[in-house]
Parts: structure tokens; C-alpha cells; sequence
């Protein structure tokens, strides 16, 4: 188990030698995670939270798996990745061969078939821009199975207006943000609390017919969310 500390630089280098998705399709929104994001993600979940090294993590939703190597790097006790589609599995598994961290328990499944206990959740899910709701199958899925969640999400117009009135002054990447009051019901509802949000800085490249500008930057909300004591999980 890894409990020397790795270098950000270090674990960026090792992350970007993960290929994306060779064939994403649009209605899965198939888009991975860029290294500088999901390096941030989990440096935060593992040295400032301590939610990855000797834990037991899932990644929902893992494509090509940054998020699940990621965390066998940092030293993660045991890692399960789950995504629907075979393909990005296929290349998730070469990934992980290649970088020699093969020890990944990659499976192929809709998420509703998953079950489990994990000490922390990893995910990065479709924002529902294609299947609405695609976002809240996730959340649901991570509040069932995980005690920790760090879970990407749209940003709410509110943050989003008001990164915008501060982005002249160089928003770090990772600022502290208030919740949406939609996921902040959604988990209440659930008996879990959110420990805190954080305005992360993302890109998506052009890689669909319908994008119109070969790179698209924003800001994702991170949300680090605590599912509710043990009867929660029986
Ligand atoms: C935005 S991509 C993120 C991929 C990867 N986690 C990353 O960050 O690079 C969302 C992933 O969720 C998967 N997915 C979408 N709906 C799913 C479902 N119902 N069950 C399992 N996986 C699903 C897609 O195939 C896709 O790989």
C-alpha cells in the first residue's frame, strides 16, 4: 500500500499516460475527466480529507479509469470500477496493465445492479444534459453504497455568476462554493450531509458533431458528501 506521499506532479504524469475514451459516444456523455481535474480530485480526497489511502473506493461510472487508477496510486486498500459500456472498460483494464496498477476490480454493469459497502466513492457522472436525471441515478447509487462521496455536478447558475464576477482576480482552481438547493434536499432527503463544495476547473475538448469551439472551460462543483451513520447501510 502506498503511504509515502506522491508528488501532484508525479501522479499527473502517471494519469496523463491514461488514454481517453477511444470511441465516446454522446448519450453516455462520455467524457473523461482531464488529468489537471482528476489530479486535483483526488489529491484533495486523499491528503486533505484522508478518504483513499487504506480505504476501500469505488468509481462509478470509470470510462477509461483516471479516477480508479488514480487511487491505487495514492494507495487505495482496494478499488472497484463499474461502467456500463465494455468498451471503456476494455481500455480502462489496458490502463491500468500498462501503468502496472492492475490490481483494479473492473466490472461491466449498469449501476443499479451494484452492491456493496465502500469507505469512499469516486465519481465523475453524465450531467444529465443527454438523459435527463442521468446525474441523480448516481448520486442515489453512491448515497446507497459509499460512506464518502466526491461527486462531480453542473455548477449552479449562482456559482457560476459569481466565479464569473471573480475570475478576474485568477480563482484558484479548487474555491469553496455553496451547494445547489436541489442536491443539498436530495441529501438531506437521504439522511446524508454535504461536508463541503468546491468549484473545481475543468475542459472538455471537442470530441462530439455538436460542439462548436475546440475547447470548453469551466467549473464543475465538487460535492464531498458524508452518507448518513450505519443502520444506513443495514
Ligand atoms: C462523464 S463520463 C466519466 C468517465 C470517467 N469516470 C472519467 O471521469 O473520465 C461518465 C461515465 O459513466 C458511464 N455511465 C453512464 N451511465 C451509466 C450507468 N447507468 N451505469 C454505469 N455507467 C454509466 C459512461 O459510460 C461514462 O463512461
Amino acid at each position: 500500500m502506498q503511504r509515502r506521499l506522491v508528488r501532484k506532479r508525479d501522479l499527473e504524469i502517471l494519469l496523463t499516460k491514461i488514454a481517453p475514451h477511444p470511441q465516446p459516444r454522446a448519450h453516455l456523455e462520455q467524457y473523461t475527466i482531464p488529468v489537471e481535474t482528476a489530479t486535483e480530485i483526488l489529491y484533495l480526497a486523499a491528503y486533505t480529507y484522508g478518504d483513499i489511502i487504506g480505504k476501500t473506493v469505488i468509481d462509478l461510472g470509470c470510462g477509461t479509469g483516471r479516477l480508479a487508477i488514480g487511487s491505487v496510486i495514492l494507495g487505495a486498500a482496494n478499488v472497484v470500477a463499474v461502467d456500463v459500456d465494455r468498451v471503456a472498460i476494455k481500455a480502462a483494464v489496458n490502463n491500468a496493465k500498462q501503468l502496472q496498477r492492475d490490481c483494479v476490480q473492473w466490472i461491466t454493469a449498469e449501476l443499479s445492479a451494484l452492491r456493496g459497502y465502500f469507505d469512499t466513492v469516486v465519481q465523475n457522472p453524465p450531467f444529465g444534459v443527454q438523459r435527463a436525471k442521468a446525474d441523480r441515478v448516481f448520486l442515489k447509487k453512491a448515497l446507497e453504497v459509499g460512506h464518502r462521496i466526491y461527486s462531480l455536478h453542473r455548477s449552479s447558475r449562482a456559482n457560476i455568476m459569481a466565479l464569473k464576477r471573480t475570475s478576474r482576480k485568477q480563482t484558484p482552481s479548487l474555491t469553496l462554493v455553496p451547494p445547489s438547493s436541489f442536491i443539498e434536499r436530495f441529501v438531506e432527503k437521504a439522511g446524508a450531509s454535504i461536508k463541503a463544495v468546491y468549484a473545481v476547473k475543468t475542459a472538455i475538448p471537442h470530441i462530439f458533431d455538436f460542439h462548436t469551439k475546440p475547447k470548453h472551460e469551466f467549473f464543475v462543483d465538487l460535492y464531498i458528501i458524508e452518507a448518513g451513520g450505519d443502520d444506513a447501510h443495514g
